[in-house]
C-alpha cells in the first residue's frame, strides 16, 4: 500500500457557477477524490470570470457550499485592466494569465498588456501562466524584470522544454507543470479520439512527447497537474462541428502515473515529488500528518467512461490498462473517500487561502 501525502492538483476548471450544466464543485470534487487527491485549485475562466471582487465572493460562497475536498482559486488577469483589484486581494492562491487563446474570454495578448498585470501582482503569490510558445519568451522577459514566482502551466513542446531549461539555468523563479494527455496521447491519436483528443494546448509529435517525458526524468518538470476541464458529450460533438477544447484528468492522473512506475519509466519518489511535494511547496501549501491518500499502487485496471464520478462521462485514456486503486482519501483526520464512496457531507472542504 502506498500513501502519499496531501496531494494536490494546481490545475483544474471546476466549473460550476454559468456552467454547472457541465459540471459543479461538488461533482468534480467527488471526481478529485476518486482520483486521490486532498486538494484542488480552481482557474478563473467560468462565467461569471473570477476578475473582480464580487464575481470572486460568488465563486468562494459557492465552492464553501459544495466542495468534498480542500481547494484554492485562482484569480483572472483581464483585458479590460482589473489590476485595480490586485491590492489587498485575499482568499485565493495566485493569479492566472491566460496568454494564448482557449476556452472562455480571458486573454491577454500584447506584452505591454502582460507587464501592467506583473507589476501590479504585488501578491507574493504565484502567477500561473498559459502560455505556448514563443509566448514563453515574452513571459520570461517580465519575470527577469520583476522577479515574479511563476508557474508554467501545461508545457507540451521539446522548443517549450529547451527555453524554460535555460530560463531555469538563469535562476529565473520558475516552475515547470505537464499534463498526463501530453505524455500519453499524441497527434496520432486525433483520428481515433476526434474531439475528445482536443484541447489547449493541443497534442503534439512523438518528437514532443519524448521530450516531455526526458523532461521529467531529468527533474525539469516540478509538477503534473491534470487541467482537468470537464465538457458535455453533446458540446464534445456539437453539430455546429466548433472545437470545444479540454478534457477530464482528476480521475485518470494518478493511475497513469502509477503506470510510468511500473514501466519503470518514474520512481514513487518522483511521484510523490510530482503531485503532492512540489506543488505543496510552490504554492506554499504545508503538509499535514492527518491528510494522506492510500492507494494499493499493485492494482491494475481498465479505465472506462462508466467508472467516472466526473459529470463529463467520459475520458480520453478509457480503455487504457493502468495501476493503482485509491483505497482512502483522509483530509484533516476525516475519512472522505473509502476506495467506493464519498463519506463527508458537500461542503466539508476548505479554502486553503482563506
Ligand atoms: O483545453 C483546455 N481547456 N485548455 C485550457 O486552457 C482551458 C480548458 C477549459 O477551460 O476548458
Ligand atoms: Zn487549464
Amino acid at each position: 500500500m502506498l500513501t502519499l501525502y496531501g496531494t494536490l492538483d494546481p490545475h483544474t476548471h471546476l466549473r460550476d457557477l454559468d456552467w454547472a450544466h457541465k459540471a459543479t464543485f461538488e461533482s468534480e470534487t467527488r471526481a478529485a477524490l476518486a482520483g486521490g487527491y486532498t486538494a484542488v485549485f480552481d482557474m478563473p475562466n467560468t462565467p461569471p470570470e473570477t476578475i473582480n471582487r464580487a464575481a470572486l465572493q460568488t465563486k468562494l460562497q459557492q465552492i464553501a457550499n459544495s466542495a468534498v475536498c480542500d481547494y484554492g482559486v485562482y484569480f483572472g488577469a483581464s483585458q479590460t485592466d482589473n489590476t485595480a483589484e490586485y491590492a489587498g486581494l485575499s482568499g485565493v492562491c495566485g493569479l492566472k494569465i491566460f496568454n494564448n487563446a482557449t476556452t472562455g474570454t480571458l486573454l491577454i495578448e500584447r506584452p505591454q498588456d502582460r507587464a501592467k498585470h506583473y507589476a501590479a501582482w504585488e501578491h507574493g503569490r504565484v502567477i500561473a501562466v498559459h502560455a505556448e510558445g514563443e509566448t514563453i519568451l515574452d513571459l520570461l522577459q517580465h519575470i527577469r524584470r520583476t522577479r515574479r514566482q511563476t508557474h508554467f502551466l501545461h508545457i507540451s513542446t521539446a522548443e517549450e522544454i529547451r527555453f524554460l531549461k535555460e530560463a531555469k539555468a538563469e535562476g529565473l523563479p520558475i516552475t515547470v507543470g505537464v499534463c498526463p494527455h501530453h505524455l500519453y496521447l499524441t497527434e496520432d491519436d486525433l483520428p481515433r479520439l476526434g474531439a475528445l483528443g482536443l484541447m489547449k494546448p493541443t497534442l503534439k509529435t512523438r518528437a514532443d512527447q519524448a521530450a516531455l517525458w526526458g523532461a521529467l526524468q531529468s527533474g525539469l518538470v516540478d509538477v503534473i497537474e491534470s487541467d482537468h476541464a470537464p465538457h458535455t458529450l453533446a458540446e464534445k460533438h456539437n453539430p455546429e462541428g466548433r472545437a470545444v477544447y479540454g478534457v477530464p484528468g482528476l480521475e485518470t492522473t494518478l493511475p497513469l502515473l502509477l503506470l510510468a512506475v511500473h514501466e519503470r519509466r518514474l520512481t514513487l519518489e518522483q511521484v510523490n515529488a510530482l503531485v503532492a511535494e512540489n506543488p505543496r511547496r510552490i504554492f506554499g501549501v504545508s503538509s499535514r500528518a492527518d491528510t494522506y491518500t492510500r492507494i494499493d499502487s499493485a492494482a491494475k485496471w481498465e479505465i472506462t467512461n462508466a467508472g467516472l464520478q466526473s459529470a463529463c462521462g467520459w475520458t480520453p485514456f478509457a480503455g487504457m490498462q493502468v495501476y493503482g486503486h485509491v483505497r482512502e482519501v483522509w483530509i484533516r483526520g476525516t475519512l472522505a473517500y473509502d476506495g467506493e464512496h464519498v463519506k463527508v457531507k458537500r461542503g466539508f472542504g476548505v479554502n486553503i487561502f482563506r
